[in-house]
């Protein structure tokens, strides 16, 4: 894909995102189509989903991909460093990075969104590539509109199961 193809693939993934959004805002529904959109657009991935935050914490949320780590305490991984710092993060190398937490050998870069709903923190969208420098600004960008537009569309309430 080149960078003019990419650009496109991405802005008919948030389309696709806000399409599909459009219509209810269900928590777990909301983050399990957003990562099988993201595992569809970025097929070679190692890992697209979530982390969620539970107000200590970064906790595994719906993903695509094989099975990751559950718990991640703030500050740790690159996933507990971008929600700590708020900011995005992007890892070329990960055998070169020293706070990261390895789930799958098959990773080699990774970009960590922080996601937020109403300015507080709610978790972290997380993409693995198995290539060395797999996301770049383009990503960065794009990824970051992702986040914002999911988050608008999602409430962030989850149900318990069985009713009250
Ligand atoms: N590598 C991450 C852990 C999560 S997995 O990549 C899915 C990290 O360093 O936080």
């Amino acid at each position: 894909m080149n960078e003019t193809e990419k650009i496109e693939g991405y802005e008919l993934l948030i389309a696709q995102l806000e399409g599909l959004l459009s219509t209810q805002n269900h928590t777990l529904s909301n983050l399990a189509n957003a990562s099988a959109v993201l595992m569809d657009f970025l097929p070679e991935s190692v890992f697209t989903g979530f982390y969620l935050y539970d107000g200590a914490r970064l906790v595994l949320g719906p993903f695509q991909g094989s099975v990751s780590c559950v718990e991640i305490e703030m500050g740790k991984g690159v996933c507990g460093q971008a929600a700590a710092d708020g900011v995005t993060l992007i890892v070329d190398d990960v055998r070169a990075h020293k706070n990261y937490i390895s789930c799958d050998s098959r990773a080699l870069s990774e970009i960590v969104v922080p996601l937020y709903k109403d300015g507080k923190l709610v978790g972290v969208l997380d993409l693995d590539a198995p290539t060395i420098a797999g996301y770049d600004e383009i990503d960065k960008k794009y990824l970051e509109i992702f986040a914002e537009k999911l988050s608008a569309l999602t409430d962030f309430h989850f149900f318990e199961v069985g009713g009250k």
